[in-house]
């Protein structure tokens, strides 16, 4: 392929998690695009490094002390053609100014969103892997594609299994019956004997992190851990493929082969299998409608030997519990306090000053406190979501 040809891309959160390992498939697939942006909170040393490999136009970095070493190392080193971004704008006037065809939303929590929604409203292709602006809202984006004419695609291994299996097929939600998102059951839900959730006391953010499947950043390994992450991944599939929570269920499955099952009205059910590997999703979503090469391998069924599944327990799972009872209201303020809540909880977990079996506490005291606002709109849930992370420090302060 040519240089025309090539697509233009721009990473959102490019040292993490999903954001190296989309930057693996477009170093595979050096044809097809052209790193153009780069985004990060502020890790300069890998910045630095992605830099060098892919000479991107601009980089945007949150931390203004982090930009500013980022700039003068580039200067130093002969790479000052690579423009820096600075403060908790930058990625969102990355995305303007670059305009690219292709937007990996890979940033974590809702400091995403404002950059992912404005990657929408400019109308290319997002590949949405961050979920949390999803729950918040859900409802513009879905409203912002279709004014703009932007692609959505989902990155979540789950929901990107369940695009795969609905390929082709005439969404509307009229032909499916029901879609089954599989969870591992993270380090501490995976046996047939599940713990009951106070013997869940002593937990530290090392057990809890090291999740048995997949490698990922330490806020969704946490909320593996607490099930919560199934949870936002019901309002994130509510929201993606425009269906009502009494159509999205979730099944235990310790050996993350099968990601999701599409159950259709004629009685078929069509599954997604892979090994647990990102970089399938996100090659998925990058080469659609068509595939290319992920790097990674096909299962082989005969080696993994059986699969399992069983219903969770909601009364192990007070997480689950909550976001299903949250998905069922569906209200952006009540999605976005329980996001918000979440999110602050597990940074209180990481930092030692909550917890394990506290989350779901801390969460349901800031729910019950909701007031229930109705509004709907970016301003409104951006200011709830900033009331209800000081509203949660506190709670946490005062234990
Ligand atoms: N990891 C997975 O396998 C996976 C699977 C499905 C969905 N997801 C979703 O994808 C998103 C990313 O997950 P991850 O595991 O890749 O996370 P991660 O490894 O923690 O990486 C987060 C990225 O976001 C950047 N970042 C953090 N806070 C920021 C802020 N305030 N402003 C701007 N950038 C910020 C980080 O920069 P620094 O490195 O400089 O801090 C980093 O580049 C999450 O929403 C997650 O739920 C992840």
């Amino acid at each position: 392929m040519n240089e025309v040809s090539r697509r233009t891309l721009a990473v959102l959160g490019s040292t993490g998690s999903v954001g190296c390992n989309t930057l693996e498939v477009a170093h595979l697939q050096n044809d097809h695009f052209s790193v153009r942006g780069l985004s990060a909170r502020s890790n300069v040393q890998l910045l630095f490094e992605q830099v060098q490999k892919f000479r991107p136009e601009l980089v945007a970095v949150e931390n203004i002390a982090a930009a500013t070493e980022l700039e003068n190392r580039l200067a130093s080193e002969g790479l000052a053609a690579t423009k820096v971004l600075k403060g908790v704008t930058a990625a969102t006037k990355l995305v303007e100014e670059l305009s690219p065809d292709v937007v990996m939303a890979a940033i974590v929590g809702s400091a995403g969103l404002y950059s992912a929604l404005r990657a929408v409203e400019l109308g290319g292709c997002v590949l949405i892997a961050n979920k949390e602006p999803l729950v918040m809202a859900g409802h513009l984006f879905q409203q912002a594609a279709k004014q703009s004419g932007a692609t959505l695609l989902p990155v979540d291994s789950e929901h990107n299994a369940v695009f795969q299996c609905i390929a082709g097929a005439d969404l509307a939600g009229q032909s499916i019956s029901k879609i089954v998102l599989t969870a591992s059951g993270g380090p501490f839900f995976r046996h047939a004997e599940l713990p009951r959730w106070p013997t869940l006391s002593e937990v530290t953010p090392e057990q809890a992190i090291a999740h048995p499947n997949w490698t990922m950043g330490a806020k969704i390994s946490v909320d593996s851990a607490t099930m919560m992450n199934k949870g936002l991944e019901v309002i994130e599939a509510c929201h993606l493929f425009e269906l009502p929570v009494k159509k999205v269920s979730v099944l235990l499955h310790p050996q993350s082969v099968v990601h999701a099952i599409v159950n259709f009205i004629d009685g078929s059910s069509v599954a997604q299998m892979g090994l647990p590997d990102m970089r399938v999703p996100i090659a998925y979503a990058m080469s659609w409608p068509q595939r290319f090469e992920s790097g990674v391998s096909n299962i082989s069924l005969a080696e993994v030997g059986s699969l399992t599944f069983r219903e969770p327990d909601f009364d192990c799972m007070p997480c689950l519990g909550l976001a299903r009872d949250v998905a069922k209201e569906e209200s952006p303020v009540l999605a976005t306090t329980l996001n918000a809540a979440n999110e602050i909880a597990v940074e209180a977990f990481l930092k030692g000053n909550l917890s394990f079996v506290k989350i779901p506490e801390v969460i349901a005291k800031v729910l019950g406190d909701c007031n229930g606002n109705p509004g709907i709109d970016v301003e409104t849930l951006i200011r709830v979501d900033n009331d209800v992370r000081k509203q949660t420090l506190d709670l946490v302060h005062s234990r």
